[in-house]
């Protein structure tokens, strides 16, 4: 398998690195440079980089790093050859290269030679398909009877294995592989000797079947769905290889090789169950389409998704059944932050025969114009016949918030909220106690509830998003106006019953300058008459000041003890300021520490956006993973989700 230099070079020179991880990765650009989070990990900072001047990548994460080759022999598994054979068909770029002998062969690495000989069963089954007596009369016939294309069959390799014990065994061993190959990737079964004396025996997995290759990320087989073709109830309708080195079932969805174009382009993903019903989606023009293939959708597959795209349609078979089990496809997905659509095919049908039904024009009319949003798919599922029935209507309810709660970003979660009061025509607090009942008990049951956080409200479950980095200012200058409010009110009060007020803050405060000149004055006063012994108070500054600090400070003492309306919607007793200071000191700090670290957070990410030095880069990143860490330390007793 030798590719000559002089291609490896053009295609080098051809590659874009952006253009090819971005096919796998959602990219965003910060500066010169571009940003991922990290398909090698399970990391909440991004850290995956790619530095187009110098034409690589680093995950810092996880340390690799390289150039477009490189990547992809990391992300999906491939050896060098076949990242180059990858980025050649990319391009368009023609490659001669040799066949391998036995020999070599037998050097590769033992996954390697499980995904080599994958592909050679494949090539084998569509060489049936196309070339051999049998698998044109009867495999290639299926298919065209089902309607797919010549085209089509190409595309997807489909193929046939003929109906006999030992065809695909017997043509792989004479071509050089080993058996013990075989049996790891499932094309064979090896039933071990018997100690009856019965020999070993090994019989090919499938036989008389038509054949669908399942592709990794870069268009690999990496295992088989083969369909048996008569309607003999007994056996079953698939066949599929085993798990193995390299098929993870949880991990791959059917059809991704295929889709990946198309999901980015359209920023969409259709989600169905079977082979044939992304077969005859593609046919019908629509080629954003994966399926989970019979196994409920794990989180690993939804994920893979959402590197490509942050909407998902769930295309339902119409039976009730089907319907109820993707209820929890839905939940998962929104879970993963992601949006979700769904519909339901009329009639019981599903993608594919009703692809048939009525063709590929109408059908693309019906999915685009019945997919609706999760929320009003399940509310108009759900409430049929509700409204009069308050137990229904209870149950509605239940389900329809139950799912919003799974939504990590709580704006969208106030968006759903109020979109279900309108729809379902209920009072929006009711809507926001039944979610705060969800959360507090699903925290509840992770253990992450103290004491003193139920007293508080959840009401307000405030989440920092990057765009509102104007909001973020402001709160950490509302903290620190708290602060000084706190220190020059308070100052010589005691708290814990053990420290004064004063001393207790400017430990806390001790190396977090403030951001706002004018609270930096302040505080600066009141240390030094510390120093002096002395503890001043507010009436100080409005003696002493500058008409600024004066006017500033006057205004402060005014403020009114803040009572949340919350609070008093809930008839909940409002205790006095004096009384309750210590919670006040306790909250005020955190809040104030956890607004100064998501200051410090949003600096560094502005850094990161110049910086083309990667050993600044990756010390920064490590900055900001301590960060985000602390950062989610402060949030939690605050009641604050992070998503
Ligand atoms: P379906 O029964 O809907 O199959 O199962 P299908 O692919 O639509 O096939 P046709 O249209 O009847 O020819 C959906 C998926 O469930 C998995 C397969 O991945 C199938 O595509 N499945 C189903 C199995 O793995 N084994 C089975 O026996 C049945
Ligand atoms: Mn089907």
């Amino acid at each position: 398998m030798k590719i000559s230099q002089d291609t490896i070079d053009e295609i080098k020179s051809r590659v874009d690195i952006v253009d090819v991880v971005g096919e796998f990765l959602q990219l965003k650009k910060v500066g010169i440079n571009y940003r991922a989070k990290s398909p090698f990990s399970n990391e909440k900072t991004p850290s995956f980089f790619i530095f187009p001047k110098n034409d690589n990548f680093k995950d810092f994460s996880s340390g690799k790093a390289g150039d477009a080759i490189t990547f992809l022999m990391e992300y999906d598994g491939l050896n060098y050859v076949e990242a180059i054979r990858f980025l050649a068909r990319k391009y368009g770029i023609e490659i001669q290269d040799e066949e391998q002998s036995p020999e070599q062969l037998q050097e590769q690495s033992e996954r390697e030679s499980l995904l080599i000989l994958t592909n050679y069963a494949k090539d084998h089954y569509v060489n049936n398909l196309w070339e051999h007596e049998e698998g044109k009369r009867i495999g290639l016939n299926y298919f065209k009877e089902r309607g797919f294309s010549e085209e089509t069959i190409k595309k997807f390799e489909l193929g046939y294995s003929l109906d006999q014990w030992d065809d695909l065994e017997k043509s792989a061993l004479k071509a050089g592989y080993k058996k013990e190959f075989l049996e790891k990737t499932g094309l064979i079964v090896v039933k071990p000797a018997s100690e009856e004396g019965g020999e070993e025996k090994s019989y090919d997995r499938f036989r008389g079947r038509v054949i669908f290759p399942i592709h990794n990320n870069t268009g690999k087989a990496i295992a088989f769905g083969a369909r048996i073709l008569t309607n003999d109830k007994k056996a079953p309708k698939y066949v599929n290889s085993p798990e193995s080195d390299i098929y993870h079932k949880s991990k791959i969805l059917y059809g991704i090789f295929q889709a990946r174009r198309a999901i980015r382009s359209q920023d969409n993903c259709y989600l169905v169950e079977g082979y044939t019903d992304v077969i005859s989606m593609h046919q019908c023009g629509v080629e954003n389409v994966v399926a989970s293939s019979g196994t409920s959708l794990t989180e690993e597959q939804i994920k893979s998704i959402g590197r490509l795209t942050e909407n998902i349609t769930v295309l339902f078979d119409g039976d009730e059944a089907g319907i109820k089990a993707s209820m929890r496809g839905i939940d998962m997905i929104l879970e993963q932050g992601l949006n979700v659509r769904a519909l339901v095919f009329p009639d019981g049908d599903d993608p594919d025969s009703y692809a048939k039904k009525v063709g590929a024009f109408n059908f693309r009319e019906y999915i685009k114009e019945n997919s609706r949003d999760f929320l009003a798919f399940k509310t108009e599922l759900f409430s049929k016949g509700a409204e009069r029935d308050p137990i229904k209507k209870a149950e509605t309810i239940n389900n329809i918030v139950g799912s919003i709660a799974k939504i990590p970003d709580p704006v969208k979660r106030t968006v759903y909220i109020k979109e279900t009061s309108v729809q379902l025509n209920i009072d929006e607090d009711v809507l926001i106690a039944e979610l705060n009942k969800i959360i507090l008990q699903r925290r509840r049951q992770k253990g992450q509830t103290r004491p003193e956080q139920l007293t508080e409200p959840m009401i307000e479950l405030i989440e920092e998003r990057e765009s509102q980095k104007r909001e973020e200012v402001d709160s950490l200058k509302l903290q620190e106006r708290e602060c000084i409010r706190l220190l020059i009110c308070y100052g010589f009060n005691e708290i814990e019953n053990k420290y004064r007020l004063h001393d207790h803050y400017l430990e806390e405060l001790e190396g977090l300058e403030f951001t706002d000149g004018l609270h930096i004055e302040i505080l600066e006063t009141f240390k030094r008459n510390i120093e002096k012994g002395d503890v001043i108070t507010a009436d100080y500054f409005i003696k002493n000041g500058s008409d600024k600090v004066k006017k500033y400070v006057i205004d402060l003492i005014s403020d009114q003890y803040e009572v949340s309306e919350n609070w008093k919607r809930y008839s909940i007793f409002v205790p006095r300021e004096i009384d309750v200071l210590d919670n006040s000191v306790y909250t005020n700090l955190l809040r104030f520490k956890f607004n100064r670290i998501k200051k410090l957070i949003s600096n560094i990410k502005e850094d990161l956006k110049e910086e083309t030095d990667m050993n600044k880069v990756e010390e920064l990143l490590k900055i900001q993973m301590e960060l985000d860490k602390a950062k989610l330390e402060f949030a939690r007793p605050l009641g604050i989700v992070i998503s």
